[in-house]
């Protein structure tokens, strides 16, 4: 038996070879996509230090900005959301500002008949100052709560969670 390879065999194992090595060119990038989220680091949910002094916070809720680099696949980008933060006692207590019952951003006394309320304008939903939401009004749930801390002087801000003061 003859081991000459044949004009046709060799076309066959040439095809062979360029198929493959396309398809692994498109399959390995998936593969890497799919599974991005295991290759992230252990950065996101860890505290986020502010520019804002504990010793600024007093018991009127105060607007905190925090900035955090998002990870999308390989897009990069740096994210800057805010807290309503205040003390009750020597505690500091940190609610987000979205809405619950459509997403917009709530205001600390942004309505001139509940100067002591979270208010939210675009259905004139109302929360109280630990979060909770006003009967009456469409919000169906208290305002989230974010985990705050103190370091070297300056508020950081955690993870949000669900709002345990209104329990
Ligand atoms: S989105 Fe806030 S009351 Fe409707």
């Amino acid at each position: 038996m003859s081991s000459k390879v044949t004009r046709r065999q060799f076309l066959n194992y040439s095809l062979m070879g360029v198929g493959s090595f396309m398809a692994a060119g498109m399959i390995l990038p998936m593969g890497r996509f799919a599974l991005d989220p295991l290759f992230k680091d252990a950065a996101a949910g860890s505290d986020i230090q502010t520019s804002i002094k504990v010793s600024e916070i007093t018991e009127e809720p105060t607007k905190v900005d925090f900035t955090y680099n998002q990870k999308d696949a390989w897009y990069e980008s740096e994210v800057t959301e805010f807290a309503w933060v205040y003390k009750d006692g020597d505690k500091l207590i940190a609610l987000s500002p979205v809405c619950k019952h459509l997403g917009c951003t709530v205001t600390w006394a942004g309505d001139d008949g509940n100067p002591d309320k979270f208010f939210c304008p675009c259905h004139n939903g109302l929360y109280t100052k630990d979060g909770n939401n006003v009967p009456g009004t469409p919000p169906r749930g208290p305002l989230d709560q974010y985990e705050v801390g103190d370091k070297d002087g300056f508020v950081t801000i955690g993870k949000r969670f669900e709002n345990e003061l209104v329990k």
